[in-house]
């Protein structure tokens, strides 16, 4: 697939088939993602692939957990979300749709054929911005050019994917459940099938580049 098309209509997926996704299918794009740049060049990502349905069933109640904690809180800011059961949304309302097709997801986690589990070695980190009284964007910055590249190898593959940072507040439990070891942060949960084709849209809605780029200086928008 085109690179570009590729970065265009990479949705998040959270609807999918039964159908299982091969080993082999997710070996190759690990294989490629892990080509991505990491401070130092260090590479502290790891992944643990989790099929065994025990255990993604463990993995998705934990996110649920979170997703519980989070929904309580998006119930209060968004206007007509009143249930989790059935097509509740008002037609239009995309903040309640996206919200519908997050709570559906996390209903169905568990079979999803693949949850990834992305974790990173906090040794190879360099924090460059953690003495600036805020919270860390450097961090994760080393892991998640991995985890994009796992992303658009999905879409490479005609597989759907889903990005959830969720799980990393379970971190304890998650890393007895899975055996990680001290020192290794959860970065993310990425959830892989094929994509069912009845719920899965592919047209993306974005900024537009003049909205998000400046040029020379904040607010001047960078045009071609
Ligand atoms: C850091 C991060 C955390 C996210 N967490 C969740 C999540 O917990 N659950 C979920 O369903 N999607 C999650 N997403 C996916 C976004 O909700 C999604 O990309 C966004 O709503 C745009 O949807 P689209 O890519 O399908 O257009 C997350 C994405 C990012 C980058």
């Amino acid at each position: 697939m085109e690179l570009y098309d590729a970065m265009r209509t990479n949705p998040s997926c959270r609807y999918f088939t039964d159908e299982p996704v091969g080993d082999a299918i997710i070996h190759r794009i690990l294989d490629h993602a892990r080509f991505a740049s990491s401070g130092g060049n260090r590479q502290g990502w790891r992944t643990i692939v989790v099929t065994d349905p025990d255990r993604k069933r463990q993995v998705a109640d934990l996110h649920r957990k979170q997703w519980d904690v989070y929904i309580d809180h998006a119930r209060e800011g968004v206007v007509g979300y009143n249930d989790r059961d059935g097509a509740r949304m008002a037609a239009g309302d995309k903040a309640q749709q996206r919200l519908t097709r997050t709570d559906d997801f996390t209903a169905g986690l568990a079979d999803v054929p693949a949850l990834l589990v992305h974790c990173v070695e906090l040794s190879t980190l360099a924090v460059t911005d953690k003495d600036l009284g805020r919270q860390s964007i450097v961090g994760g910055g080393s892991l998640y050019t991995f985890v994009q590249n796992v992303l658009l190898g999905c879409r490479n593959e005609g597989l759907g994917s889903a990005l959830t940072t969720l799980l990393a507040a379970e971190e304890p439990e998650v890393a007895e459940l899975l055996g990680i070891p001290e020192g290794i942060a959860v970065g993310a949960l990425v959830a892989v099938g094929w994509p069912d084709p009845e719920k899965q849209y592919t047209k993306l809605s974005r900024k537009p580049v003049e909205e998000i780029a400046f040029r020379d200086t904040w607010g001047e928008p960078f045009t071609a």
